[in-house]
């Protein structure tokens, strides 16, 4: 027999809102078509439709409320807590609108990726589509990278392109970026998975010193 046996990675992924992009992690697992399996959701927000999700594929969820800790640190500790007890080997931040801490990133370095919607390097932040439109570009698209400390920073892992149509609105352009989000999100867990995308050494060395 020969021929490298692939670990199907444990996901918890990290969603506020709505959580398609968590939805298609767990199609893509549950159809074969990615090296994973969300063991978790985690959420900030009780209202997020991503929980009905998981309740609907029987994930297991927690809600940790940035109003039920004393200090930001508090509140972050707890989410590494959360991630570190189930112990998954990824976390996937999927429309998670906080900015992931130094603290948390040095307790899994280079285990943390995100989904943003636009070619990075080009416009991070929020509203990333509507950016895009009103700069102008004839081309933006969506990106799968490793998280730093920066927003929408970090080593990319794969990305897709999508043209501006000239009959664009915000809105169509924002749903043709996320079907593309979709495919490639799947896709970077099981590059990870398969060895094809490792967070460079130097970045790796970076996450590690970032805090004690
Ligand atoms: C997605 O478009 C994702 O790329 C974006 O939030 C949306 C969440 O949608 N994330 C960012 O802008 C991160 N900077 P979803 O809840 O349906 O997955």
């Amino acid at each position: 027999m020969s021929g490298t046996v692939i670990k199907p990675l444990r996901l918890a992924v990290l969603a506020s809102g709505r959580g398609s992009n968590l939805q298609a992690l767990i199609d893509a697992s549950e159809s074969g078509r990615m090296d994973g399996k969300v063991a978790l959701l985690l959420t900030d927000n009780p209202n997020a439709y991503a929980i009905e999700r998981a309740k609907k594929h029987d994930i297991p969820f927690r809600i940790i409320e940035r109003k039920d800790f004393a200090s930001r640190q508090a509140f972050d500790s707890a989410f590494a807590d959360a991630v570190e007890e189930s112990g998954v080997d990824i976390v996937a931040l999927a429309g998670f609108m906080r900015i992931i801490s130094p603290s948390f990133l040095s307790r899994f370095p280079g285990k943390v990726i995100n989904v943003h919607p636009s070619l990075l390097p080009a416009f991070p932040g929020l509203d990333a589509q509507k950016q895009a439109f009103e700069y102008g570009v004839k081309i933006t698209g969506c990106t799968v990278h490793f998280v730093d400390e920066g927003v929408d920073t970090g080593p990319i892992i794969i990305q897709s392109a999508v043209p501006v149509l000239p009959e664009d609105t915000v809105e169509l352009l924002s749903a043709r970026i996320l079907e593309q989000e979709h495919i490639i999100y799947p896709k970077a867990v099981t590059m990870i998975a398969r060895g094809e995308a490792l967070p460079p050494e130097k970045f790796l060395a970076r996450m590690n010193g970032l805090v004690s």
